[in-house]
Parts: structure tokens; sequence; C-alpha cells
């Protein structure tokens, strides 16, 4: 098997680890599901998603990180 066939990812467990790794499957393009038997703790997964993914945007695209690596860098306000 090769690392090309793999398309979808199930993550048992949203705690500490599984709420990353299912983040880091997901931004890496596999169709990624995160299971967990707390309600409260996929909750926190969620909510995690929707704050950690500005502050990259911000970091990588946007930021110092970006503009030294040229890697995805933009900026509205430049001509
Ligand atoms: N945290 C680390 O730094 C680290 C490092 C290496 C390995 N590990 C290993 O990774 C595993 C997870 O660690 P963690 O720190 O994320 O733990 P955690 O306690 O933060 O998360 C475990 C999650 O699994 C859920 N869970 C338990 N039983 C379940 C079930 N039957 N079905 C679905 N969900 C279930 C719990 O509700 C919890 O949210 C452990 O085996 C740990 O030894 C952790």
């Amino acid at each position: 098997m090769n690392i090309e066939d793999i398309k979808n990812i199930s993550v048992i467990g949203a705690g500490n680890m599984g709420h990353q790794i299912c983040l880091q499957s997901a931004l890496k393009g596999f169709n990624t599901v995160c299971t967990d038997v707390s309600k409260k703790l996929l909750k926190k997964a969620d909510d995690f998603v929707d704050s950690y993914l500005a502050g990259r945007v911000e970091h990588y695209v946007k930021g110092e990180y970006g503009q030294k690596t040229k890697k995805g860098w933009y900026d509205y306000t430049k001509q």
C-alpha cells in the first residue's frame, strides 16, 4: 500500500492527541472523521479548529513566517 492509496482516516478519541491528529490529517487532504464518547470533548475539539486555524493563517500566510519564507504569503495592502 502507498500513502496515495489512503483517502479516509478515522480518529478514535478527540483528546489531547486525537483532536490534533484529526486536524492535521484533514489539513493534509484526507477525509477525516474524529469520534469520542464525550460530546463535551468533541465540542471542544470543534471549537479548537475554529480558533486555531485563524491563528495559523495569520502566522503562516499573512505573518512574518510567510513573508520570510515566501510560502503562500500575501498582503492585500500592497499594490
Ligand atoms: N498526550 C501525549 O503526549 C501522548 C503521547 C504519546 C502517546 N499518547 C497516547 O495516546 C493516547 C491518547 O492520549 P491523550 O493524551 O490524547 O488522552 P486523552 O485522555 O486526552 O484523550 C483520550 C480520549 O479518548 C476518548 N475515549 C476513551 N474511550 C473511548 C472510546 N471507547 N471511544 C471513543 N473515544 C474514547 C476519551 O473520551 C478522551 O477524550 C493514549 O493511549 C496515550 O497513552 C499520548
